[in-house]
């Protein structure tokens, strides 16, 4: 049984060529998908289960079930433990499925700032969100913190990772506010992936006192490690 509404589900796994899929039910009711999501520098690499998982939380939703055939994600035990997820292997999930598409923001900092009140920050404090531009349209993303620290997302990839677990991959430029910082300055591990998935386009940081800065992924990365050289060995 195919649900006419469930998206085509493809990872981004040029180094492995592993395709891995899954389906998380909120408590909601609402459906979220997740793909895998490989990096050049192999420990950034999101797994579709924490790309489900944090797309779920990012929504002010809780996890309940994981549907994944095969194979299970890196993880994944983490994960099932940490929300008593029920397992289904069997058969793909019918429902509604979370549209992470919004409308155009008329005014992009506001709906930065609106976005930021869905931030997970469970130990930090500190909200984030971001807001990518997208062939298909505005995909949002907030910073997302679980139990393990380490595992949690920031909001520049809760926003990728939704965006190529509805399938889509051309990303045009994306905007990020943290509203607790003067200077709005992506980490190293989304500097890391913005090089990868969106090179050669403009991450807009938007600051506290309501100026921005535009910057070129590649720029934010200097001397960054990238696929590209790969391709000479
Ligand atoms: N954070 C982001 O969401 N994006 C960044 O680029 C920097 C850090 C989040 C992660 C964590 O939830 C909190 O901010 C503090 O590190």
């Amino acid at each position: 049984m195919k649900n006419q509404n469930q998206p085509g589900l493809k990872s981004y796994s040029p180094y492995s060529k592993t395709e891995e899929n899954c389906f998380i039910e909120g408590d909601s009711g609402l459906i979220y998908s997740g793909v895998r999501i490989e990096n050049i520098s192999f420990p950034l690499t999101i797994s579709a289960v924490q790309a489900a998982v944090c797309s779920c939380l990012a929504n002010g939703d809780k996890p309940v079930k994981l549907f994944q055939q095969k194979p299970f994600s890196d993880l994944s035990d983490y994960w099932k433990k940490l929300f008593g997820l029920e397992i289904n292997r069997d058969c793909p999930p019918y429902g509604h499925f979370f549209n992470p598409i919004i409308s155009s923001p008329d005014d992009i900092k506001k709906a930065l700032n609106d976005l930021c009140r869905k931030a997970v920050t469970i130990h930090s404090g500190f909200p984030v969100s971001a807001l990518l531009f997208t062939s298909e349209g505005w995909v949002a993303g907030v910073n997302v913190e679980v139990a393990s620290w380490s595992l949690g997302l920031c909001a520049e990839r809760v926003a990728i990772s939704r965006a190529f677990s509805a399938g889509y991959s051309t990303f045009k430029e994306l905007h990020v506010y943290a509203p607790k910082s003067e200077f709005c300055s992506p980490c190293g591990a989304c500097r890391q992936v913005m090089n990868e998935c969106m090179p050669g386009k403009t991450v807009v940081l938007h600051h506290q006192n309501q100026t921005l800065t535009r910057h070129f992924t590649e720029h934010l990365l200097p001397y960054g490690f990238s696929s590209d050289i790969l391709k000479n060995t």
